[in-house]
């Protein structure tokens, strides 16, 4: 059986593009005693894996110059030799960019399909989905009647903060860039306000106006001058989330800003970055409040998705010009 993958052709420097990407045949191969053949329905794009197209030294290890992308995928198991699992059944975990995957089982997880959609698993209840609930509960502890920010409001991760912030009780704006994204979080997702931040002339003064008694949480998924206005407007004892930075990934040097350390001392406030791994002894009581939440329809969720493995790469790369509303997915075969 001929197997697509997708390898790591050359290191970008600033903005990655198509040349960095390599996709190769290859044949599935025979399954040993203990592995699971599995083939690939949907695969995760998403914005950390940027990281890891550098050498620099960071959380998760840099993927090897003709060595494949690893990312999170759900498939179909089509053989086992694994006792844990059997044909049918669908999976999660993070394996190659490839249309078909052989694993020893150790980094999949089953998906049950009568919970929701199966594609959930590489959001709302997944990674993105445990991120939002882990960086907001965890670190921003949000109290009835406080004001959330959230920038890359209307991304994978953003949407999901909001609305939990909503169901705490909060004000909540989001911060993201475009009219279409603004109108989505606030019409169908019940922001209390949303921000185009490409647009508007001042962006301090626009959430200052959205911000009427300041922010008390700011729940960080872009950085830069976004997060500079944001930081300028914080209350006292406020936490802010440090979860992303993806406007400084494709950055070939990296961008000055304010120093805010006298901000926060000033205001006695926490800033804290997290990984989601750090709260992994927390990801069955985060998965079960999520799909609680999907279940009584008190968390809506959007996928963006493109068909076809050869529109991996562009999907991708669709992250950083902000093509995507809610989470994006790359369809590879049908269920
Ligand atoms: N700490 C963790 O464990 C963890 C886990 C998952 C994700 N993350 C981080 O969380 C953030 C969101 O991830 P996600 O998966 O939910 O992605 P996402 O928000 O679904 O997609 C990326 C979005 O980022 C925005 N963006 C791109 N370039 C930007 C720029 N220069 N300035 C401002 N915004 C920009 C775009 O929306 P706009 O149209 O609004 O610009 C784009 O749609 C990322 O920074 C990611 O690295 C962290």
């Amino acid at each position: 059986m001929v197997n697509r993958k997708i390898l790591l052709a050359s290191r970008p420097k600033g903005m990655p593009d198509e040349s960095n990407f390599e996709v190769i045949e290859t044949t599935v191969p025979e399954l040993q005693e203990g592995e699971v053949l599995i083939k690939t329905l949907y695969l995760s794009v998403d914005p950390y894996m940027r990281g890891r197209m550098s050498a620099a030294k960071s959380y998760a290890k840099p993927y090897e110059v003709g060595e494949p992308f690893l990312g999170g995928m759900v498939g179909k198991v089509v053989e086992s030799k694994n006792s844990r699992f059997q044909a049918g059944q669908f999976v999660e975990g993070r394996l190659e960019w490839a249309e078909y995957n052989v694993s020893d089982g150790s980094t999949i997880r089953k998906v049950n399909p009568e919970l929701a959609p199966v594609s959930t698993a590489l959001h709302v209840l997944g990674m993105p989905g445990l991120t939002a609930y882990f960086g907001l509960i965890y670190i921003g502890e949000p109290k009835e009647g406080e004001t959330v920010v959230v920038s890359g409001a209307s991304g994978a991760v953003g949407t999901i903060v909001g609305q939990i912030a909503k169901l705490k009780g909060c004000r909540v704006v989001g911060i993201a860039g475009g009219d279409d994204k603004c109108s989505y979080l606030t019409e169908e997702l019940g922001f209390d306000a949303a921000i185009n931040y490409k647009t508007t002339d001042n962006l301090r003064k626009s959430l200052k106006e959205a911000c009427p008694n300041g922010v008390d949480v700011y729940f960080d998924n872009v950085g830069g001058p976004v997060s500079d206005a944001v930081m300028s407007l914080i209350n006292f004892q406020s936490r802010t989330i440090i979860c992303g930075q993806i406007s400084q990934y494709n950055l070939e040097k990296p961008e000055l800003g304010p120093r805010v350390a006298g901000q926060l001392l000033t205001t006695s406030s926490l800033m804290k970055g997290f990984i989601v791994s750090d709260y992994a002894e927390h990801n069955k009581e985060g998965l079960t409040q999520l799909s609680q939440w999907v279940r009584e329809g008190k968390i809506q969720y959007r996928e963006n998705v493109v068909e076809g493995f050869e529109n991996t790469v562009d999907a991708f790369l669709g992250l950083f010009r902000g093509d995507n509303i809610g989470k994006q997915l790359v369809k590879i075969a049908e269920e």
